[in-house]
């Protein structure tokens, strides 16, 4: 799908997920390798599948298909198909707690992150961290206020975040929707996990 990134202000009330990264941070960190945790869902129930060290942003805290946010999943969808004028397909959700320290190598994503967003749930740092896009021309950044999201294609468009720097008991929140275009080449990829 042809897209440049964009911000989109406002996308949903994260409201009542305020406290989540301050809760997996509080949980993980004493944990120094971090942790990745993966819920499979079947027969409509969420099972534990997995729990590892986490390989794209070491030391962090990432949890995939966390059942609190199921229901985000498709309300986005929803609102992210009148905007872009596109029928769309679900792929995967995760989240990420960043803390001091950690960087997102610049990359592009697999053909599930089609269409992928970037949402802020909170943070409790003082300054604001951007995300950078590679637009072949030119790059762009965004910093995001609580409830806003960043929307890109991550097959095509690189993206990273430079060296988080904060305290400690600092960190910052981020939950990734991703979607295919319904009618495009990635649509097999729907419902991936
Ligand atoms: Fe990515």
């Amino acid at each position: 799908m042809e897209m440049k990134s964009f911000l989109y202000k406002d996308l949903i009330d994260v409201s009542e997920f305020k406290d989540e990264g301050e809760k997996l941070r509080k949980n993980y960190n004493l944990m120094p390798q971090g942790i990745e945790i993966k819920y499979k869902k079947t027969r409509g129930k969420f099972n534990l599948e997995s729990t590892t060290i986490p390989t794209q942003v070491p030391n962090s805290i990432c949890i995939y298909s966390n059942p609190i946010y199921y229901v985000m999943h498709y309300k986005i969808k929803k609102k992210l198909e009148k905007r872009l004028g596109k029928r769309l397909y679900p792929t995967y959700y995760f989240e990420r707690v960043y803390l001091n320290g950690q960087n997102l190598k610049k990359h592009i994503d697999r053909g599930a992150c089609e269409v992928s967003v970037s949402l802020h749930v909170s943070s409790n740092i003082d300054k604001d961290w951007h995300i950078y896009f590679n637009h072949g021309d030119r790059i762009v950044s965004y910093k995001c206020d609580i409830g806003d999201a960043v929307v890109y294609n991550g097959v095509e468009i690189q993206h990273w975040r430079e060296e988080l720097r904060c305290q400690k008991n600092q960190y910052y929140h981020q939950i990734f929707f991703h979607y295919v275009d319904a009618d495009g080449k990635y649509a097999h990829f729907a419902y991936d996990r």
